[in-house]
């Protein structure tokens, strides 16, 4: 596996790869078997691919999130170096924002709900980047988990909206053996925390009107920001004191 830090060292690798299919995985880090799920469908649908890590500084409403997000790049390029991944791009926040964020992708409907109204700039911050990575890369496809779906719809109508020629991929969540959506702030919970949490995707499951799931949660002492259904799906986000969860699932009838 190469390690491509520079921007312009990437450009010329990009150049040589011209002909080449490319399946691209951009990540913030702290790998997990999602993430390699979506590698292992890159590797199997593409010539060549390239993973990115960057914790994206833009995408954080919240100063102490961004310094609290599990940074562990020695162990995730080993995890990828196994996985036969090509390439893995590692820029910093000066190259990748050459404009101090001067420049900003703003969607003005969907990103304003639900994700978009408890974490205010989130999907600026994160459409930006990955338009920006999307540019650098040059995918044919490019694979995005379903448990952030709210962010695949929004990645899906930016790259509809400005004709950007990749294949965005959703790429079904992987669970926990009780259920619990695998995510990078997962490592956050202590081993209390992440018993009860289990409890957040069974409710989430169960057959029952989403008010009476956001009261069962309350009750097991989760913090609710909302339970709710749409697109299709059954959407929740909670906290665990000071640990924020997502997860969805598909209420496709
Ligand atoms: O889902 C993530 O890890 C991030 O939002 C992404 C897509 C890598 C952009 O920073």
């Amino acid at each position: 596996m190469n390690i491509v830090s520079k921007i312009d060292a990437w450009q010329a690798i990009r150049k040589a790869c011209a002909g080449k299919t490319i399946g691209f995985v951009p990540t913030m880090g702290h790998l997990h078997a999602g993430h390699l799920s979506l590698c292992e469908r890159s590797r199997r649908e593409n010539e060549i691919t390239v993973v990115s890590i960057f914790v994206n500084p833009t995408q954080f409403n919240q100063a102490s999130d961004f310094d609290l997000y599990p940074r562990t790049l020695e162990q995730d390029t080993a995890i990828l170096a196994s996985q036969q991944v090509d390439y893995l791009l590692l820029p910093d926040a000066e190259s990748l924002y050459p404009d101090h964020y001067q420049i900003q992708l703003t969607e003005t409907e969907m990103s304003r709900e639900l994700e978009g109204e408890y974490r205010p700039g989130h999907f600026n911050g994160m459409l930006t980047v990955v338009l920006k990575l999307l540019n650098l890369v040059q995918p044919a496809r490019a694979y995005f988990g379903e448990k952030d779906y709210q962010q695949l719809l929004l990645v899906k109508k930016m790259a509809a909206a400005l004709f950007l020629p990749v294949d965005i991929v959703p790429c079904e969540t992987i669970r926990a053996e009780d259920g619990l959506a695998l995510s990078s702030r997962n490592s956050r919970l202590n081993t209390e925390q992440r018993q009860k949490a289990a409890h957040f995707p069974q409710l989430l499951q169960s057959h029952q009107p989403v008010e009476h799931i956001a009261e069962q949660l309350k009750a097991l002492g989760f913090k609710v920001d909302y339970i709710v259904e749409k697109w299709q799906r059954r959407l929740g986000a909670v906290w665990l004191d000071d640990v924020r969860l997502i997860d969805n699932i598909s209420i496709h009838k």
